[in-house]
């Protein structure tokens, strides 16, 4: 018979493979509905004979693909404790490529969004595809989050010291201090079916392993979700 130990060593092993499974599924439902998006467009653009729009939707379902295949070995390797592939990155490029991805559901939400740079950002070391997975999980947070409201704005700020760089995403949103206290734990969510609460808890983890901090505070009476990189 197995003692306490172990039994309780195989469920925690249990539980990550779940947490696992669960954050890769999360991390597909935007690249898979971009390629739906795309071939609808195709179908429209052959009744009409428009060669040009059905080579760009298709290179838009090449990269897509892309994407997922990335996804799915960045995800599992992260949480499977494999070391982390890091290379030198323009922290902008990775914020406009990852605007690129979000765009669709910016514009379907009538979400406005700005970046605001600081001069002369140097390159930093990290996981290009883990980066991007963090930011499009806070750009989708905060468009489910001010969706409803008149005002709906996001703001990405980039700043940077010798050391480390910062990455905050402001909405026009709002939040509790109790909600901030709960919103990084696994399986939490107020979206009902609509959410699994993956999101931010595989945020935290990915920032985490770039040996990053991740935190939710209230800035000018709005929502701002702010992540560091050690810049080496
Ligand atoms: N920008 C935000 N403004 C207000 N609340 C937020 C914001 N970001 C996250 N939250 C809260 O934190 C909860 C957990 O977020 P998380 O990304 O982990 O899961 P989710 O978004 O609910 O589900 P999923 O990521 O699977 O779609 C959300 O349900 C929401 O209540
Ligand atoms: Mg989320």
């Amino acid at each position: 018979m197995k003692n306490f130990d172990e039994l309780s060593d195989q469920l925690e092993k249990l539980a990550m493979a779940g947490l696992v499974n669960a954050s890769v599924v999360h991390e597909l439902k935007n690249p898979i509905s971009i390629i739906s998006i795309c071939n609808e467009q195709i179908l429209n653009s052959l009744e009409k004979g428009d060669v040009v729009s059905i080579r760009k939707f298709s290179k838009k379902i090449e990269d897509s693909l892309e994407e997922i295949l990335s996804i799915i070995n960045a995800t599992k390797s992260l949480l499977d404790g494999e070391s982390n592939k890091l290379l030198k990155i323009s922290i902008s490029d990775l914020v406009n490529e990852t605007l690129i991805n979000c765009k669709f559901k910016l514009d379907n939400k009538k979400v406005t969004c700005s970046c605001d740079f600081s001069d002369n950002l140097n390159p930093i070391n990290c996981n290009k595809t883990q980066i991007k997975q963090v930011l499009s999980n806070l750009i989708f947070n905060s468009i489910d989050a001010i969706s409803s409201l008149e005002e709906k704005w996001i703001k990405i700020k980039v700043s940077q010291n010798e050391l480390e760089t910062y990455i905050t995403i402001i909405d026009s949103g709002t939040i509790s201090d109790l909600e901030i206290t709960k919103m990084f734990d696994p399986m939490y969510t107020t979206k009902g079916e609509a959410g699994t609460g993956i999101g931010l808890w595989l945020c935290e983890k990915i920032v985490e392993n770039h040996n990053g901090k991740i935190k939710c505070h209230i800035l000018d009476n709005h929502t701002a979700l702010e992540f560091s990189l050690k810049n080496i």
